[in-house]
């Protein structure tokens, strides 16, 4: 098995390859003088198993190209399989037809890579598990939950509480309190009048508690920081903001900090400085 690092992924993929003891083969990626990408790998796969890490985050639409580019060649220079490791998968929150005429835009990145050449594929923490019915290829999610929750359990906490932002993602808040016997719950909204909405944790108290919110995202931070507003009203002592994908647009870790999180902990499924935590091991134990 050889490991292929694409330009978005290097750090990760190098983690990966040090894990499974395997040789690690770096991408050349460049520009024609025209915006167009070059993708070279200087090895020779002849009957190898190639597993190309390459994470989709921005440049989106380049890094796609990139993995593209990469299955390809590699299954073109003989490689008898190829595995696509694409931690965090672009475009997965556009999954449905939310406007008539939309493009169901995670659907078209499944079908081309693929088409390009992925005989496996392997994801964390994708926006929704659905999406991995448009694989015909074998398709797995894994999770970094049980990472996240082994983190915080080391923090120090004070009678914590590991909170969703929603219904939907108390799994993940489930998963990550299970590494240390913690409570878990998520924030549940109430209409109390036609213009009045009540949101508070469906069935715990937070007060006088450290508590960690999970999401698989923090994108805009808004999710995160209308959860911390109302964490500190009910009186939550000190609040942590963990995640999956740090994607972290226009500012959202300060302005997260500002709104009152000790710290936001994250994943290098998207290389950045809140990336504390490296899911290198869950890759490495699925695909050895
Ligand atoms: C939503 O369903 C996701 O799980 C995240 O909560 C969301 O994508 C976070 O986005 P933002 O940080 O922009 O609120």
């Amino acid at each position: 098995m050889i490991i292929v690092a694409g330009s978005a992924s290097s750090k990760l993929a190098a983690r990966v390859a040090k894990l499974l003891g395997c040789p690690l083969a770096k991408s050349e990626v460049t520009r024609f003088p025209d915006g167009e990408s070059y993708v070279r790998v200087n090895h020779n796969f002849k009957d190898e198993h190639a597993v190309v890490v390459q994470s989709t985050y921005y440049p989106q639409n380049d890094n796609f190209i990139e993995l593209f580019l990469l299955l390809d060649a590699i299954k073109d220079l003989g490689a008898k399989r190829v595995t696509a490791v694409v931690p965090y998968f672009g475009y997965a929150r556009q999954d449905k037809r939310f406007k008539p005429g939309e493009a169901i835009s995670v659907r078209t990145m499944c079908k081309l890579v693929e088409r390009a050449g992925a005989d496996d594929i392997f994801t964390i923490d994708i926006h929704e598990e659905e999406i991995m019915a448009n694989f015909a290829i074998p398709a797995y999610n894994l999770t970094a939950m049980s990472l996240i929750g082994r983190y915080v359990s080391r923090l120090d906490l004070r009678d914590p509480v590991v909170l969703a932002g929603d219904q939907g993602a108390l799994h993940h808040a489930k998963r990550a309190a299970a590494e240390f016997m913690a409570d878990y719950d998520y924030l549940e909204k109430t209409r109390q009048t036609s213009t009045k909405v009540a949101i508070r944790p469906k069935r715990l108290n937070v007060s006088k508690r450290d508590v960690v919110i999970v999401d698989d995202i923090i994108s805009t931070g808004g999710t995160v920081i209308e959860a911390i507003k109302i964490l500190k009203k009910q009186g939550a002592r000190r609040i942590y903001a963990a995640c999956t994908h740090p994607v972290l647009v226009s500012n959202a870790l300060r302005k997260i900090i500002a709104a009152g999180a000790r710290k936001v902990i994250a994943t290098d499924t998207i290389e950045h400085k809140t990336s504390v935590i490296s899911v290198a091991p869950v890759i490495a134990e699925r695909i050895r």
